[in-house]
């Protein structure tokens, strides 16, 4: 249904209405839509700007819109624009022309931005409420290897044990930081637009603080022309998710690379894993390749948005109908990733022995006669050096460190005695590194702890405001 066209001589080219229909992609704001028009309507009725009797008639046919468009009864059409013509569409096949009263003191520039943001924050409420559930896993996963030890990596090299249960837990840390902005972003993303008009405020008495309210919202618009233009709330949603898409995209690299034939650290659960169609010995890590691959897109998304916006001027132009697909596709990107990445980790086994093999190697502990020296007031400098020097000696040897005599380390420097062998062991190694968030098994597990409250207090908060915004919704 067309909702202007008086001014015209004839219709839209057939061009011109297939690039400008939207309805396509934007009909999942339907339920937003309905939502808000009903919230609208009470204001005019209040306002005596539709009579009671009008008023009862458009509530109960919004109400049975509704529940049609929730059982797929109600359905745009071709020749329907976008989700509101489609929506006032159904309102006046129920109605006649009283179905057009809900257009009063309101633009299709107001509307469209309350019903995106009434969107995102119940998308943002189920990314949330799915990234507790991956940290959950990530946590609990990281408590089954609090006190086994692998080798840590910098540039992919061996460099220091620790404890793997520290080197799973790191991954909470990133998704707490998300979780983090997610509330933060809330305080920005929940300002009613509902009032603003097309950019200057209406004439009409309406009341966009009670229109705020009645939706859910947690404060209102301050200026009309702002309040159709802004969507620095969608541009902020992006970022978030294409960071989420950043860490899950680490995770991704790190499983495949523990799950190859050559770390072989990882088993990856058989229902988490595919096979080759040609060479049937394969199992493939493919959920932590698409995790990585998946990541290009939430990028994308949030490049494509903040170019569209990049010096648009004020107040709407039809560039910002762009601002939808990109959101809507990043929201069902990560929730499709979010639960796979989470059963994956939740199912993979690791290897113990061979990590804890692997720990020591590669002279993963030299860094401790350097330490052990500076305990004895060598300057790190010299420590260093020696630390070096055994090394070096024992690769030319072909031995690990410990397997050096006395006499050679007395060599290498005057206060390098014996003793030294006492911390060159993986578990003396980890033990001893007592400084905060460091990998000692004891802190490990206090991280853990902590982390896992943080989690439940991040998850108190994310049900309480699910729960307000579905009873907002069925109001
Ligand atoms: N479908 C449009 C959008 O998504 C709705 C707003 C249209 N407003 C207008 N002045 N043409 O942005």
């Amino acid at each position: 249904m067309a909702l202007w066209g008086a001014r015209f001589s004839g219709g839209p080219a057939e061009a011109v209405f297939a690039l400008s229909r939207s309805v396509h992609f934007d009909w999942r704001l339907a339920p937003y839509d309905i939502r808000s028009s009903l919230a609208h309507l009470s204001v005019l009725e209040t306002s005596a700007l539709v009579n009671k009797k009008d008023a009862d008639a458009i509530r109960n046919a919004l109400k049975a819109l509704s529940t049609e468009v929730e059982n797929g009864v109600f359905n745009p059409e071709p020749q329907d624009e976008d989700v509101h013509s489609a929506l006032e569409r159904g309102l006046t096949q129920k109605l006649g022309a009283v179905g057009g009263a809900l257009r009063a003191g309101r633009s299709r520039n107001d509307q469209v931005t309350t019903d995106l943001r009434l969107f995102a924050i119940d998308h943002m409420l189920e990314i949330a409420a799915q990234l507790i559930q991956l940290n959950n896993a990530i946590l609990n996963k990281a408590s089954e290897y609090i006190n086994d030890s692998a080798p840590g990596f910098t540039h992919i090299q061996h460099a220091q044990p620790v404890s793997f249960g520290h080197e799973i837990a790191k991954h909470a840390q990133a998704f707490a930081r998300d979780l983090d902005r997610i509330n933060d972003w809330f305080k920005r993303a929940s300002v009613s637009s509902l009032g603003a008009g097309a950019l200057a405020g209406s004439s009409l008495p309406l009341d966009p603080t009670f229109t705020a309210k009645n939706l859910g919202f947690d404060s209102v618009f301050a200026n009309s022309i702002d309040a159709v233009s802004d969507r620095d709330y969608v541009a902020e949603a992006l970022f978030i998710f294409a960071t989420i898409g950043l860490h899950l995209s680490r995770i991704g690299e790190e499983w495949s690379l523990w799950a190859s034939t050559e770390f072989a650290w990882a088993q990856v659960a058989d229902e988490y894993s595919t096979g080759s169609s040609i060479m049937p010995q394969k199992k493939n890590p493919d959920m932590a390749e698409l995790a990585r691959g998946k990541s290009g897109r939430l990028i994308g998304n949030l490049v494509s948005v903040m170019t569209m916006l990049k010096a648009l001027p004020f107040a709407y132009n039809r560039d910002l109908q762009e601002d939808k697909e990109p959101l809507f596709d990043s929201i069902d990107t990560l929730l499709l990733v979010l639960p796979a990445v989470t059963g994956m980790i939740a199912t993979t086994n690791f290897d113990r022995e061979k990590m804890a093999l692997a720990a020591p190697t590669g002279f993963s502990l030299a860094t401790e006669i350097a330490d052990y020296l500076v305990r004895k007031n060598v300057p790190f400098a010299a420590a260093h050096e020696a630390a070096g020097t055994c090394v070096a000696l024992c690769e030319k040897s072909g031995r690990e460190l410990d397997q050096l005599s006395d006499d050679e380390f007395i060599k290498i420097h005057p206060s390098l005695d014996g003793g030294v062998r006492a911390v060159l062991n993986v578990s003396g190694a980890l033990s001893s590194r007592t400084t905060a968030g460091g990998t000692a098994p004891v802190l490990v597990a206090a991280q853990i702890k902590d982390a896992l409250a943080l989690t439940a207090t991040h998850s108190k908060k994310i049900s309480d405001k699910q729960r307000a915004f579905s009873e907002m919704m069925s109001a």
